[in-house]
């Protein structure tokens, strides 16, 4: 690989969802991380793939230009373009990937395809000022998004074995979901943390999935919550109105039982004591003191990553491009963005 005497610049682009990104890293070490939010989602109480596509062919230039800037990094320096080949939606991924296309000709540069998910994980191995301690090899990372809930033993920046994942929906689906039905906007997660703190977690009980050897479920849950809603609607109609915190503290008690138990029996399975978290849900704050707590019990090493590396973002990319270009692993221009596209 071409190392330049500025090292290897990766400028990693992302547009799996609705989160527009652009990161530079310069070996293995953060310049920047820029990112656009698309606000027009909320009031449709969810993601409109069409318009996070249009939001994206928007947001993506300005995007680039501020990290290439912040970065203080001309385009020419750039070693490679990584950019989210998937999963995702598909109209948000093709404008990232066209554009990390279009660009990669123009600056003559080579390209790398990078998986979302183990975007999320290698998060753990971004350099920064916050001098985050990085998992040592192998770990288990649970990666738990909007889309996807996974154990995955991870033995090298480049191999990943998943050893469990959900059934049916994702943890910050079961969120999300579960927030829609207490009335509150899109995306509910967070608003579910926040209302939490002040919350009695063990004021309701929630039925937890049996769901055999290390799979998640969370559909049942939704439907619970909604019958007991219901019910209890039915019975007083300011129910919801009047024990808001304490419903969100219980969803997400329960939310996080599930997601513990079953790492738990990972860790007793693999014998792996190293114990990462990854994606949107990681920036949870009750998943977070939980896994500290677990790991103190546990005797488990613990990393949870800062804050800006949970939810969606390029730096995540980037890093992986990093990894992928030392290990040779370039892509071309007839890859095409993938909807679906296992680890
Ligand atoms: O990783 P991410 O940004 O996008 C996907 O790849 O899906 O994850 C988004 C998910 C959403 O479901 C959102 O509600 C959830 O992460 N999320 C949270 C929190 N912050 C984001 N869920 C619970 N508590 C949070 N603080
Ligand atoms: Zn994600």
């Amino acid at each position: 690989m071409a190392v330049t005497q500025n090292g290897i610049i990766i400028l990693g682009i992302e547009s799996s969802c609705d989160d527009t990104g652009a990161a530079i890293i310069q070996d293995g070490v953060l310049l920047s991380n820029c990112v656009a939010n698309q606000q027009i989602h909320e009031a449709y109480g969810g993601v409109i793939p069409e318009l996070a596509s249009r939001a994206h062919q928007q947001n993506i230039l300005p995007v680039v230009d501020q990290a290439l800037r912040q970065a203080k990094i001309t385009k020419n320096q750039i070693s490679a373009i990584a950019y989210t080949r998937g999963p995702g939606l598909i109209g948000s991924l093709l404008v990232g990937s066209s554009f990390a296309k279009g660009l990669a000709l123009a600056l003559e540069k080579p390209l790398i395809e990078v998986n979302h998910m183990q975007g999320h994980i290698l998060a753990h191995l971004i350099q920064d000022e916050t001098q985050n301690k990085q998992p040592n090899f192998p770990f288990i990372c649970l990666t738990v998004s909007g889309g996807h809930t996974q154990l995955v033993v991870v033995r090298s920046p480049t191999q990943f074995e998943i050893i469990g994942e959900t059934i049916d929906d994702a943890a910050g689906e079961a969120f999300d979901k579960s927030a829609k039905l207490l009335g509150l906007p899109y995306p509910g997660g967070p608003l579910i943390d926040q209302l939490a703190q002040t919350g009695n977690p063990h004021q309701f009980k929630f039925s937890q999935p049996q769901v055999n050897g290390l799979n998640f479920s969370f559909s049942g849950l939704k439907t619970n919550i909604m019958y007991f809603l219901k019910a209890e609607t039915n019975k007083d109609p300011q129910f919801i109105a009047n024990h808001l915190p304490h419903l969100a503290a219980s969803i997400q008690f329960t939310i996080i039982d599930i997601l513990l138990k079953k790492l738990k029996a990972a860790s007793q399975q693999t014998g792996i004591k190293n114990i990462a978290l990854a994606g949107g849900v990681s920036a949870n704050k009750g998943l977070r003191a939980a896994l500290v707590q677990a790991g103190q019990q546990n005797n488990w090493q613990v990393f949870i990553p800062p804050f800006a590396y949970c939810t969606d973002n390029a730096a995540m990319i980037a890093i992986t491009g990093y990894y992928k270009y030392l290990a040779g692993d370039l892509s071309n221009q007839g890859v095409s963005a993938s909807a679906r596209y296992p680890l």
